[in-house]
């Protein structure tokens, strides 16, 4: 048996969308957009959604809605992935890694007090593998620090904490449909804020700097004739980006929201199969502090054990992909000159192995993997 780590799950009601796309022949930036963008903020109940190419253009686009002067700082945690930090680079900010909470691997709210300076004005906390953050407690300390709040919920489509969806507790959420996530869009990715003024002006930076509410301001200015032959202009206003979700990306989006909430119910599900699994086994632990209220969207389930390397290669042997998410950022050679400590992160990493939770997994796949992990943690005794 071979079983993959990842894997979306689209099928017949994606190909439909597509077919319309095809039929209209409109690929790229239009309507298919808007409503994706509309359907979204009505789902996750937020102001306004921006669709980009992916989260990591979101994250970008995100910190450069406020316009910080170069130079400050943003605290993100040491255990995410790249594009979390490479966000507050592009903005020429500076990012301080904060350490992790050593239960729930998701950024710690000490850690976090700990690092705040006179130079902080953002916090991008993530929702590592869909355990949410405390947001309403982390919320008080921006607000006591005077820090904007970017969720980066690439994690955790659907997700809630507290009966409200993650992606609206702080100023701006961003999120990821790259083909592994709770949704896919192939890539892609959306910005929502309930501050409409806020992430209104982001649409020309994702559009190469194209404003044509100005051709439209211009338009209205003239005579009929004037507006007439009009219709090609357009102001380059900001330095934009190539960032746009496209009417391919969103019709799959469309597509892929009707499922979402049935998706994260499988994934839950997956994981509950997981917990009972090994549950008493000895030197495995789960990932994360899994709780499964039916709010939860959670990306993947994953364990951790201190033999991590002999368990993946067992595993690998048996047909079982895994993965390590993540190594942490300030190991990394394009971050070590940030590297502040962080501990816990250095420590915790060494012993994670993400384990296949994709929503198509079946019943006899999950007895085979949770089987291979036991006969790891004791092994047959022949007589
Ligand atoms: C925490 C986190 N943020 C951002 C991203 C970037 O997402 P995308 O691939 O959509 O750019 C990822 C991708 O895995 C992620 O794990």
């Amino acid at each position: 048996m071979t079983i993959r780590l990842f894997k979306p799950s689209v099928g017949q009601e994606e190909l439909d969308n597509l077919r319309g796309v095809f039929e209209r022949a409109w690929l790229g930036l239009g309507p298919l957009v808007s409503e994706f963008e509309e359907e979204w903020s009505r789902y996750v109940g937020c102001g306004m959604s921006v669709g980009v190419n992916s989260a990591t253009a979101a994250l970008h686009l995100a910190l450069t809605a406020f316009h910080f002067p170069p130079g400050k700082k943003v605290l993100v945690p040491a255990i995410t992935f790249a594009s979390t930090a490479t966000a507050v680079l592009y903005n020429n900010l500076i990012p301080v890694f904060v350490d992790v909470d050593p239960d729930t691997a998701v950024m710690s709210l000490e850690g976090l007090e700990r690092k705040i300076d006179g130079d902080c004005v953002a916090v991008i906390p993530v929702h590592n593998a869909g355990y949410p953050v405390p947001m309403d407690e982390l919320m008080g300390i921006a607000a006591r620090h005077n820090l904007k709040v970017i969720e980066d919920c690439a994690h955790c489509a659907g997700g809630s904490y507290k009966g409200k969806k993650l992606g609206t507790w702080g100023h701006i959420g961003c999120f990821s449909f790259e083909e592994k996530k709770c949704m896919t869009t192939g890539d892609g990715g959306m910005i929502c804020s309930d501050d409409a003024e806020l992430i209104e002006p982001l649409k020309p930076y994702r559009w190469v700097g194209i404003d044509k509410d100005t051709w439209r301001r211009a338009v209205a200015a003239g005579s009929e004739q004037e507006k007439e032959a009009m219709h090609w202009h357009y102001d380059i206003s900001v330095l934009g980006y190539k960032y746009n979700m496209n009417d391919v990306m969103a019709a799959i989006g469309l597509a892929q929201l009707k499922k979402l909430d049935a998706m994260n119910a499988k994934r839950r599900a997956i994981i509950g199969r997981y917990l009972d699994g090994i549950r008493g086994m000895d030197g495995i632990m789960p990932y994360t502090r899994y709780t499964l209220n039916g709010e939860e969207a959670y990306w993947f389930f994953g364990i951790r054990s201190a033999r991590r390397d002999e368990l993946i290669l067992h595993l690998k042997h048996r047909g079982i992909a895994t993965g390590v998410h993540f190594y942490p950022l300030p190991l990394h050679p394009l971050f070590k000159s940030w590297d502040n400590g962080c501990p816990v992160a250095k420590e915790i990493w060494k012993t994670f192995i993400t384990l296949p939770s994709h929503v198509d997994l079946t019943e006899e796949e999950i007895s085979y993997v949770v089987d291979a992990i036991g006969a790891f943690v004791t092994p047959p005794v022949w007589i």
